[in-house]
């Protein structure tokens, strides 16, 4: 294992994490030709030091899609951009998020077309995972029913060209599905009438470049998919091991938001994310060049005994699992509750642990993903 296969081992945090952090939290590793930070503090320090930026400056677009269109909406992306490219978005669209923390979601689901059934086997379930938490973004922004879970379908191809795994088939997907989301959300910005989000974002967004608001718009379906596909999957592995938990969880519907709370800490869907030094800077008592990489072990911070310390101390969050600095995430509310009322509503319509279900980790070099394929043998 080494600190990127760790996003996906079965248990990164008995032995590998710990062991990176005893280390000093921020150590060069010479076989991957980057830094790692582990700990908190080092974490903390390069999420919230200016010098760290979310691409390297010789290369804001990968390579490998550089010249694509999937390429071209993710050269706009506040996530992949510093300076006004970041700020600007973020300012329109950070608000509207944020008011919904307390939406209550579950009449959205219990009018749900085609209609929401108690999962029998793992595709079901996927339809959960990945389709349903895009779906509901996208319901958020306006997008017709009829069309929602088919653009959570495309949002899954486009985020392929994310990852450095992913093949040439799978980025010729990608330019086909940039090419459907962006004519879909723009159908929704031409409307006559706008959703309370969306309003609320064209009123916060001034002079944005309206391909700039659009590759946003289109970037809230992307930060959902594999996220929030993530904290479903990873929660649905503690409650598939455990039938009495789930029916206290069912029984005691309030014990949800804090147990969830608990399970992002714990295992983490973001496992890690990377920062890249513009100018020489001091992290962690070290001094760093421009051009270095580190790779930020949000995953391994969030299990340091130190963390309650750190975050208390600093203007970070109680835990990495959302990021820090100014790019932390500005979801964060909207996805717990998405993820809770989700969860709530299977706990509602099915008895989990009997599902015959085992599962694996997508391939991925920071999302920890569960897959789960139909078995003969409940659980794993
Ligand atoms: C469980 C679900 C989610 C998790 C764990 C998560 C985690 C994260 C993390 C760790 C970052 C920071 C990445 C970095 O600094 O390198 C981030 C950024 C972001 N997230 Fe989320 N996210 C989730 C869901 C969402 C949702 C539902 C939305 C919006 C609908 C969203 C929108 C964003 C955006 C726009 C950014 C980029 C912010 C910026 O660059 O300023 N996320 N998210």
């Amino acid at each position: 294992m080494d600190p990127i296969s760790a996003a996906t081992h079965f248990n990164p945090y008995d032995v590998h994490y710990p062991r990176l952090r005893a280390r000093g939290g921020l150590t060069f590793d010479a076989t991957l030709g980057l830094w790692v930070a582990s700990s908190a503090t080092a974490v903390a320090a390069v999420l919230n030091h200016p010098a760290c930026r979310v691409r390297p400056l010789h290369e804001p677009v990968p390579r490998a899609i550089v010249r694509r269109p999937a390429g071209q909406l993710f050269a706009r992306l506040m996530r992949m951009n510093d300076g006004p490219r970041h700020r600007c978005p973020r300012a329109a669209i950070e608000a509207g998020l944020g008011q919904l923390v307390a939406s209550d979601l579950m009449p959205t689901l219990a009018n749900w077309r085609p209609a929401l059934v108690a999962p029998l086997r793992a595709a079901d379930l996927r339809r959960w995972q990945f389709a349903l938490p895009v779906a509901l973004v996208a319901g958020l922004l306006g997008v017709p029913t009829e069309q929602r879970e088919d653009l959570a379908r495309r949002t899954g191809e486009w985020v392929a060209c994310f990852s450095p795994l992913s093949n040439e088939s799978q980025l010729l997907a990608a330019d086909q599905a940039t090419q459907h989301l962006s004519a879909q959300l723009q159908a929704v910005l031409a409307a006559p009438e706008h959703s309370p989000l969306l309003s609320d974002i064209l009123r916060r967004s001034g002079d944005l470049d309206p391909q700039d608001l659009l590759a946003n718009l289109v970037g809230l379906l992307a930060q959902t998919h594999d996220a929030c596909a993530g904290l479903i999957g990873n929660s649905l592995i503690a409650l598939l091991a455990d039938p009495a938990l789930c029916q206290h969880l069912r029984q005691t519907p309030a014990a949800l938001a804090p147990w969830l709370l608990q399970r992002q800490r714990l295992d983490p869907p973001v496992q890690n994310t990377r920062r890249f030094v513009a100018e020489p800077c001091t992290l962690n008592g070290i001094e760093l060049q421009a051009g270095d990489c580190v790779l930020v072990l949000l995953a391994a911070a969030n299990h340091d005994p130190a963390l309650a310390a750190v975050t208390g101390a600093a203007a970070t969050p109680p835990d990495f699992s959302f990021g820090a600095g100014v790019h932390r995430c500005p979801g964060q509310g909207l996805a717990q509750n998405i993820v809770g009322a989700l969860l709530q509503a299977l706990l509602r319509t099915s008895d989990l642990s009997r599902l015959p279900l085992r599962w694996c980790y997508q391939p991925s070099v920071n999302g920890r993903i569960p897959l789960f394929e139909d078995s003969l043998e409940a659980g794993q």
